[in-house]
């Protein structure tokens, strides 16, 4: 079974345009886990333009499904995520002024850095993941540094999907085939949708999760959080 996890940044983006609690995020992630979603994912940003410290600590006792923190490695967020213990750690290469991730890590020129982080990670129990592109030498550097699974970064099969599906693809079954013959888990995000997801699950099937904010969010506030989660589930079967 490929799991759904809902990436929750957008919720909290739109609760801070207020500065109030509305919408409650640990209400919408509670609701999302009722609604069917298998995890809730969060990007905590040292800016806490979306997701604040004090959700992360909020969230994780309340949650009953899989909670995935991602981000940049940076010291604050070492402390935050082994405090915090989440069932998951993303590593994600991005600065902190980004928009929102848009590479994956270069596991080889990062690869001291990066066994170390994991390490300190695995060492406290908690799965990781570390956000690469679809080449076979950059999962096989994160496995090298002790990734339990890699996420694939999906925005270039996302944005040329609708060309040519068969093209958008291949190198994602390539590179699923390189992380499985690896043995470690694979993982999948941004960008993906409710027209590329199902397309993306038939051709890999193996996969583990995927992490989903932008369209998932952007779809509820048409069909609601409930049908669009239902949907979203009905693409990964
Ligand atoms: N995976 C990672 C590592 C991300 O940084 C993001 C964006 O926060 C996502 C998945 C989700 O991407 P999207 O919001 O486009 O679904």
């Amino acid at each position: 079974m490929t799991k759904l996890s809902v990436n929750i940044n957008k919720v909290a983006t739109i609760r801070n345009a207020r500065g109030g609690n509305v919408p409650d995020i640990v209400q919408v992630a509670l609701d999302c886990e009722k609604f069917g979603a298998d995890g809730i994912t969060v990007h905590p940003r040292p800016d806490e333009r979306h997701i604040r410290r004090a959700d992360v600590y909020a969230l994780r006792p309340l949650l009953h499904t899989e909670f995935n923190i991602e981000g940049y490695p940076a010291p604050e967020f070492i402390d935050l995520v082994l405090k915090v213990k989440p069932h998951q750690v993303t590593l994600v290469p991005d600065e902190p002024s980004q928009l929102t991730s848009n590479s994956g890590w270069d596991t080889k020129t990062h690869f001291q850095f990066l066994s170390e982080v994991l390490d300190e990670f695995n060492n406290a129990g908690i799965r990781t993941s570390v956000f690469v592109a679809p080449d076979a030498e950059m999962i096989e550097h994160a496995a090298k540094a002790g990734a339990d699974r890699v996420e694939l970064y999906t925005e270039p099969y996302a944005t040329a999907y609708p060309k040519n599906p068969e093209a958008a693809i291949a190198p994602f079954v390539e590179a699923a085939k390189a992380a499985r013959h690896l043995g470690i888990g694979l993982n999948a995000g941004h960008d993906l949708s409710l027209v590329n997801l199902n397309y993306f699950y038939k051709n890999i099937s193996w996969l583990d999760e995927v992490s989903i904010g932008h369209a998932l969010i952007s779809d509820a506030l048409y069909m609601g959080l409930e049908q669009t989660i239902r949907e979203y589930k009905n693409c990964l079967r």
